[in-house]
């Protein structure tokens, strides 16, 4: 297959993508293609595909059930699940996940890491979702992380349990310091997750200070963790919305550790901002966490969706096109060229956290996981959040869709024309 005169993010010039056996072999200005084997995209985007760094697979598409999340809060959310996972099976996860894949894939995504609840004594969520990254794995790079949503020292055998999920096949060691009963266990809740990571040599992915408490600082100390077991580049910390409420002094000294710890932090855009900031009258805080300034600190920053229509958040369609067009809103990254990098988020930043960077871009030698944007740069794009019109797996189409004519009456000469949304020369 060859991809004839694709735009390629930071290059000058259009090129052709030439795919074999998986894998790009070729990009250069004009590559000789037969008929049959050339998709023109006529100066269209192309980019590796998007990585979603934190998901909920095991609750996706659960919404209404048993009932709808009312107040809108993370701790109603939190009450449906555990009603709902009681009924949960194998069965259940592997139909809504199929569905929210198709969906994601379709938008572009095909790298996901996705948490497993892991503090159900029968595991089911987590056998689930092996079962899911095994169905799927032509379409999706899944990675299963051991997710303790209630607490690891909540209950005694949730240790256990986490450590046996490990033992079953979860790739990375999760952890929620926050949500612990007290400070002194959310400290000794990291520690465990460092053990456990070290014994089995796995990375460690935790939800992170998910709170508008600005005493929440658990961040720290995952990053003073992580440097003195030399994890350094090992370590993603989810949604770390604390950090927002921080006085600058503390935010401060805190970058220097995380880009000293090699710390990746993944905010969830999405699911923050309708999440957080729910205790505050007005003027109410945005509750992201500081995306720009880790960035001007040099701290890796990936972008996750979180959920999709589950008891935490009942919309989402599995674009991480539109994770991001919120976060450079709520960020306020909207200057040319922070517009214009903003895809790292969904692209680079979070292969560098997965550490597949030699295998990651459009370049020869890398993998053929692509995605052609209905767009022509980078702020089109994000303006007009089209469904991509190819998506590329190891070196297949695996979603494709026409490209829309739509007719809108021209007010000049008062007769239907096709509608014309290239803005940027
Ligand atoms: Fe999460």
């Amino acid at each position: 297959m060859i991809i004839k005169k694709a735009k390629i993010r930071g290059r000058d010039g259009l090129f052709d993508i030439k795919i074999e056996n998986g894998m790009i072999v070729e990009v250069a200005p004009h590559i000789a293609a037969r008929g049959d084997e050339a998709i023109d995209v006529d100066g269209r985007l192309v980019m590796p595909t998007f990585i979603d760094m934190h998901f909920h697979l095991d609750s996706v598409l659960t919404i209404g059930e048993p009932r709808f999340n009312q107040s809108g809060t993370l701790l109603e959310g939190i009450e449906i699940w555990s009603e709902y996972k009681k009924k949960l099976t194998i069965e259940d996860i592997v139909n809504r996940s199929r569905k929210a894949l198709m969906l994601m894939v379709s938008y572009g995504t095909t790298r996901i890491r996705t948490h497993a609840d892991v503090t159900e004594k029968n595991l089911t969520t987590l056998k689930g979702l092996l079962e899911v990254k095994r169905l799927f794995k032509d379409l999706v790079d899944i990675q299963i992380t051991a997710f303790p949503q209630d607490g690891i020292l909540t209950e005694l055998e949730n240790i256990e349990l986490l450590e046996k999920a490990i033992e079953l096949g979860a790739d990375n060691v999760g952890m929620i310091p926050h949500l612990e009963y007290t400070r002194e266990d959310g400290v000794k809740s990291i520690e465990i997750a460092f053990e456990i990571a070290k014994k089995y040599d796995r990375d460690i992915d935790g939800h992170v200070d998910e709170t508008d408490d600005e005493q929440s600082r658990f961040l720290e100390v995952v990053a003073a963790k992580t440097i003195k077991e030399g994890y350094m580049g090992r370590v993603t910390a989810g949604h770390t919305t604390a950090m927002h409420s921080y006085n600058d002094a503390y935010a401060d000294k805190l970058y220097r550790i995380l880009r000293k710890a090699e710390i990746t932090i993944v905010p969830n855009p999405l699911i923050n901002i309708h999440l957080q900031g729910r205790y505050d009258r007005y003027p109410k805080r945005r509750g992201l966490t500081r995306i720009k300034e880790l960035l001007m600190n040099g701290v890796n920053v990936a972008l996750g969706h979180d959920c999709i229509m589950d008891p935490w958040y009942p919309l989402g369609r599995g674009d991480m096109m539109q994770v991001l067009f919120m976060a450079v809103h709520v960020a306020q990254m909207m200057g040319y060229n922070e517009l214009i990098r903003s895809f790292d988020l969904i692209t680079v930043n979070a292969a560098k956290a997965l550490r597949i960077e030699s295998m990651y871009g459009v370049d020869k030698g890398k993998k053929a996981d692509l995605v052609v944007l209905d767009a022509f740069n980078e702020i089109e794009a994000l303006a007009y959040l089209k469904r991509p019109l190819y998506v590329i797996k190891n070196g297949m189409i695996v979603s494709e869709r026409n490209i829309e004519e739509v007719k809108v009456v021209d007010p000049v000469s008062r007769k239907p024309a096709v509608l014309d949304e290239r803005v940027l020369k």
